[in-house]
């Protein structure tokens, strides 16, 4: 989840700062960086965002030819300068994504051999153990390999050290690094993103690949020697991310929908599906994390429903550790937007150990669940840097739609015509979008109502009620508002409990064939004076009688594709509440955008 950055190169301090800027979203609790200067490592490293780091940068500026820089996301200490990384012992500085298992007892190993610690993290180990094993007189590069044949655990490292020349190491372990050989230096980074214009083509280690940047290029040490090095397009490359006119990227993202579900119409992708063979297998599980394990659990309808095939969709911190039944006729759909996030990517080389297809549906190409799998399908979202995801969502339930028509077609379960109408539906998703986004104004009405509140609840049925998970998780992330989803036919069973007139309940209610058993549910929810909101359609208003602040009319949609719909409100209300109480929308506290810790 941390961000790590390194440069050899002119003024190596320049593409490190403005890597971290784009690897902000992997973690803002503090940030470091360390320099080689005059034959010493000069450090800075502050608490809090990286703007705090821009301006003692300012004030104590540094120069350098040799840097590393992280952006960290608390995990074992607290966010304090002292445990801001890069950490360093003697001759060693480093930067490290990842969690040290066994650091406790390496560190007291440490401690009896006389070192002093800093910081109460476990990356602290690492410098501290290299810096020994060159007092022992090994080179560089041997003290590196024997450091790392005594971890446990992920690591993706940028190491620096103090030596006869400028040189910076890069290692990984489970933990995402990509290399890049530019006109002007070489750099490492945890994400291809961070990466500048003069790094348009990239390399990715595999595990304990140790790698040295210098300034006459890059090296594969020991024992790849003698292997090249083979590097690819990187296709970040220059593309500029910026929120343009809008107040925050989140609010950017939400309206860029419109335009990604445009772009998916065209079928430009759909030989993409055809590769796998829907026939071959009699069951599917889908795995993945938050938000992708809700688009996991609306497309379960989809597949059950157009194609009559068994799915199981699954969380991917779970997975494992649970004993799932697998099958060889069995394809194993891993879902993650980042393409990096460790349960998952987890979760997938234990499916595959057992012999099972996998299948990655990522927004990064090239991500390590992407690198993976047996197969790949693509989201085409665009770069997400709003730490909630919205488009991405979006995205991935476009994407498994189509792949549940081919997955339709292909077991000839349905007729042609429904199959048709079926796609002919996909086509008027951007347009339904672009409606509800004209009335945003009105979804605003019901935010600044909603946002009084501490504690929400949000209710739908049948395949609205994942998109009413989302718009709870949504709305805690940004707002941290206390907000929590049922399936509105179990509110009976627990959950009415809770209902008085402190206890608003969001209710997601498009015209469907449940709409008739939700409005019972609706009056239940009534009769206990909980306050009512309704994403609906306009129908509803005839049976409940509610305020232009708590309801907003949903435009008629077929209902096969209504929850890619009916998640934009969910978006944007938790945005507008969030912006109500004065929160960082693209930041908010407590997460990152890649979780690459398990
Ligand atoms: C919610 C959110 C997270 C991610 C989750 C999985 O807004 O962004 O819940 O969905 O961390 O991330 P990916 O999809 O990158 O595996």
């Amino acid at each position: 989840m941390c961000g790590i950055i390194g440069a050899v190169a002119d003024s190596a301090i320049k593409p490190v700062l403005e890597g971290l800027s784009r690897l902000e979203y992997r973690g803002y609790d503090s940030s470091g960086i360390s320099i080689l200067a005059d034959n010493e490592i000069k450090t800075r490293k502050v608490q809090g965002k990286l703007n705090q780091l821009k301006r003692l940068l300012s004030e104590q500026p540094l120069e350098g030819k040799c840097c590393i820089g992280h952006t960290r996301w608390a995990t074992h200490g607290k966010a304090t300068v002292s445990n801001a990384h890069p950490h360093q012992c003697g001759r060693v500085a480093v930067v490290h994504n990842g969690i040290i298992e066994n650091y406790l007892h390496l560190k007291e190993k440490l401690l009896q051999w006389g070192h002093h610690f800093n910081s109460s993290t476990d990356s602290e180990v690492i410098p501290h153990l290299i810096n020994h094993y060159l007092s022992q007189h090994l080179s560089e590069e041997d003290a590196i390999a024997k450091t790392i044949l005594q971890l446990k655990g992920s690591y993706a490292l940028g190491v620096l050290i103090n030596g006869d020349s400028n040189n910076l190491y890069a290692i990984k372990q489970g933990s995402p690094l990509v290399i890049s050989q530019g006109v002007n230096g070489a750099y490492l980074a945890s994400d291809a993103m961070a990466l500048g214009p003069d790094s348009s083509k990239i390399y990715y280690p595999k595990d304990n690949e140790l790698i040295k940047l210098t300034s006459h290029g890059i090296k594969l040490c020991n024992p790849s020697a003698n292997r090249k090095i083979h590097y690819i397009n990187n296709s970040y490359c220059s593309k500029i991310v910026s929120k343009g006119e809008h107040s925050s990227f989140m609010e950017k993202e939400i309206f860029e929908q419109v335009d990604l579900l445009n772009s998916l119409s065209v079928d430009r992708h759909a030989s993409d599906y055809s590769t796998i063979n829907f026939n071959d297998f009699n069951k599917i599980t889908i795995i993945a994390c938050g938000s992708s394990y809700y688009a996991a659990s609306v497309a379960k309808f989809w597949f059950e429903k157009y194609a009559n095939i068994l799915v199981e969709v699954d969380i991917a911190s779970e997975y494992r550790y649970r004993s799932p039944v697998m099958t060889h006729k069995e394809l194993a759909i891993f879902v993650s937007q980042s393409g990096e996030t460790a349960d998952t990517l987890a979760a997938l080389k234990y499916a595959k150990a057992n012999k099972v297809q996998t299948l990655a549906l990522v927004n990064v190409a090239n991500s390590s669940i992407a690198r993976e799998a047996h197969f790949t399908f693509e989201i085409y979202a665009g770069p997400e840097i709003g730490v909630a995801s919205t488009k991405a969502f979006t995205c991935q339930l476009a994407i498994f739609y189509k792949m549940c028509l081919e997955a339709a077609q292909q077991r000839a379960f349905i007729k042609f015509d429904e199959l048709k109408q079926l796609q002919q539906n996909f086509l008027q998703l951007p347009y339904l979008i672009e409606k509800i986004l004209q009335r945003c104004t009105e979804i605003k009405l019901l935010a600044i109502k909603l946002s009084r509140y501490s504690n929400i609840l949000f209710i739908g049925r049948g395949i609205q009620t994942p998109i009413a998970h989302e718009g709870a998780l949504k709305l805690k992330e940004i707002s941290y508002i206390h907000a929590e989803a049922y399936a509105a036919g179990e509110l009976k069973h627990g959950p009415i409990a809770l209902l008085d007139e402190q206890m608003p309940v969001v209710v997601i209610a498009p015209k469907d064939s449940l709409t008739d058993k939700l409005l019972s549910n609706i009056q239940e929810v009534q009769a206990r004076n909980a306050p009512l909101f309704i994403i609906g359609d306009a129908s509803i208003r005839d049976y409940i009688n509610l305020k232009e602040d708590e309801f907003f009319e949903l435009p008629p949609a077929p209902e096969s594709i209504q929850p890619i719909i009916t998640v934009i409100p969910m978006q944007l209300l938790a945005l507008y509440c969030a912006q109500t109480l004065g929160k960082n929308v693209d930041q908010p506290r407590n997460l990152a955008k890649s979780v690459t810790v398990e």
